[in-house]
């Protein structure tokens, strides 16, 4: 009886599928760099006024906890808000953050380089922040358009919407000194 595969055949699927995943291994994915924010503008709106509206999944959900209980100094600022709002904030937050209750793998992972006894307030201080820009080149951390790594959307346009795809990034032209 003759098999159905043929040598030739098997070697054309072979190699097809080895293309395939070349080419999706080279793709610049931004699947990987998309963080859901909140339905309805109550993030945007009072916490993107002064700064990027950082996306919850980018601290667990004990970090937003804490920062939401002293808003009256946040980073040396009273960002108050009166309760209701302050929680619905917490609700969206907890419930978007890195190990909320909506939270895929990746962001999971993303919680889990957090040391469970710590709560950071700044993204820029995670390991995760850290090993994603180890290359950037240190002068433009210091550049003046940016002039702090928290400045997500001076290299990353589309930050306010979540969006971190690498193929999006954005540095400064005039490089710094
Ligand atoms: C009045 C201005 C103002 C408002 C409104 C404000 N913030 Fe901030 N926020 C700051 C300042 C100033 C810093 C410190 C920025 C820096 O060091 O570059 C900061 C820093 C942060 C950081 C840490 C950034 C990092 O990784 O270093 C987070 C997270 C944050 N804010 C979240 C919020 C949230 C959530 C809200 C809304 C409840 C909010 N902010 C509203 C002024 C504000
Ligand atoms: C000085 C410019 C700069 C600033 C400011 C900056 N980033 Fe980035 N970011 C980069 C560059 C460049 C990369 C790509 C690094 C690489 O591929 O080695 C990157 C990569 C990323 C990625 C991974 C993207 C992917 O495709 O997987 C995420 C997520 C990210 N940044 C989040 C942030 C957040 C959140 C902030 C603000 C708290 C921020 N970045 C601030 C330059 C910046």
């Amino acid at each position: 009886m003759q098999s159905g595969i043929t040598w030739k055949g098997l070697a054309i699927f072979c190699a097809s599928v080895g293309l395939a995943g070349l080419w999706i291994g080279n793709m610049p994915s931004d699947n990987g760099a998309v963080f859901p924010l909140p339905h309805g503008r109550t993030l945007v709106n009072e916490c993107g006024g002064c700064h990027t509206v950082y996306a919850p999944g980018l601290l667990p959900a004990r970090s937003w906890r804490k920062m939401l209980a002293e808003l009256d100094k946040h980073f040396g600022k009273d960002v108050s808000v009166l309760e209701p709002v302050r929680l619905a904030l917490l609700k969206d937050l907890e419930d978007m953050a890195a190990d909320g209750a909506f939270a895929d793998l990746r962001l999971r992972r993303i919680a889990g380089a957090v040391p469970v006894d710590a709560m950071p307030l700044r993204i820029t201080e995670t390991r995760y922040f850290k090993f994603l820009h180890d290359e950037v080149p240190p002068r433009y951390w210091r550049h003046k358009a940016i002039a702090s790594a928290a400045n997500c959307v001076a290299c990353h346009p589309r930050a306010n919407e979540g969006r971190y795809g690498e193929r999006e990034i954005q540095l400064p032209q005039q490089e710094a000194r």
